[in-house]
């Protein structure tokens, strides 16, 4: 066996003994239990503090394994899972009748998605094999907080508490995945990622559903969510300057989130990173460049709006949740 192999047969053992172990998506980084074992979930929800009724994402190694967790696949979600999985892409589906409670959140649906990194579909494989047919993984924050997109971002967050953490490098994709509910007539989008919904109705070839607030429960559609503890604000690009101006001259200290063009014309008070003018790599760096302003403790974070577009709709929903004030008692 390689290194490698037994890395990754220890953390499946890990998973069936019931114990958590962090891995790497092409999202970000999840925590991953057995999706089938009580006593794991229960262990899950205290290490992230999330409340028990919101519900979590099976992660299975591929299409076939879909089987062990619906009651059907109704044809939207045929199309969908053939064109996007393994990848960024979670469907909501009628569950089977023995799938826990406590991961679909008392709901008659159940969220699954096939993950394309590497290190995962190796995990979920060798958790198949010891018939541990899917892994629920919500992302390996404490709840309310900024996603991990590297290995060290999770071991800050939990420390020894985990069985493991493999580490699979930064995430590709940087933000969570695009949540499609495909269990009613009108397939729709709970959560825009960075598959976008144009491409999303594309394949379908159909035109989506409203998203319901008052229908399935999505703890990232929380206002307060996705949060730095530096309270943020989303600014247009005259807007940055003036307040960061504003801020230091009352003897602040400002971080800021921008374009070029808007840095150049900062003071050099000011602590800055620049942001990406393509929305992959936006995406890519969006968490780890949130965590690296709030680190400098600074009296607020100012981000640049990036341009409109349906390409860019993930990245403005996680910046606009970011900006809602929220701190881990507003995010429960
Ligand atoms: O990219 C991702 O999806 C990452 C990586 C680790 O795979 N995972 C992730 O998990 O974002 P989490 O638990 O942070 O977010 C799961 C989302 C929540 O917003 C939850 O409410 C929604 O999925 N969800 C789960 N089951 C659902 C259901 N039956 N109906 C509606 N929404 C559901
Ligand atoms: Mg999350």
């Amino acid at each position: 066996m390689t290194q490698h192999d037994l890395l990754i047969s220890a953390a499946a053992e890990a998973l069936c003994r019931g114990e958590l172990v962090a891995f790497p998506t092409e999202t970000v980084y999840g925590l991953g239990a057995n999706a089938a074992d009580e006593a794991a979930i229960a262990r899950l929800y205290a290490a992230k503090g999330r409340p028990t009724n919101h519900p979590v994402i099976v992660h299975i190694a591929r299409f076939e394994h879909l089987q062990h967790w619906v009651r059907e696949i109704p044809p939207a979600a045929r199309v969908l899972a053939a064109a996007c999985w393994p990848g960024p892409l979670t469907l909501v589906l009628p569950r089977a009748p023995h799938v826990l409670h406590s991961i679909t959140g008392g709901q008659d649906t159940v969220a699954v998605r096939c993950p394309s990194h590497p290190l995962a579909i190796a995990l979920l494989e060798a958790c198949a094999a010891r018939g541990v047919w899917g892994l629920v993984a919500p992302s390996a924050n404490r709840f309310g907080r900024i996603s991990p997109t590297t290995a060290a971002h999770v071991t800050a967050e939990f420390g020894a508490t985990l069985a493991q953490v493999l580490d699979g490098g930064p995430c590709a994709v940087g933000i969570e995945s695009t949540i499609v509910d495909v269990s009613g007539a009108t397939p729709r989008v709970l959560r825009p990622g960075m598959l976008s919904a144009d491409r999303i109705a594309n394949l379908l070839a159909m035109p989506l559903g409203a998203a319901d607030a008052a229908a399935p429960r999505v703890s990232g559609g929380l206002a307060a969510h996705y949060a730095p503890r530096t309270p943020l604000r989303l600014l247009d690009a005259a807007g940055c300057g003036a307040h960061a101006a504003a801020l230091i001259r009352l003897g602040h200290r400002v971080a800021v989130l921008a374009s070029a063009g808007v840095l150049a014309g900062l003071g050099k008070d000011c602590e800055t990173l620049p942001a990406a003018d393509v929305p992959a790599a936006y995406a890519q760096t969006l968490y780890a460049n949130l965590r690296t302003l709030d680190a400098l403790g600074c009296a607020e974070i100012l981000v640049e709006q990036p341009p409109p577009g349906p390409e860019w709709a993930g990245i403005h929903d996680r910046l606009k949740r970011a900006a809602s004030g929220a701190g881990p008692s507003d995010a429960g």
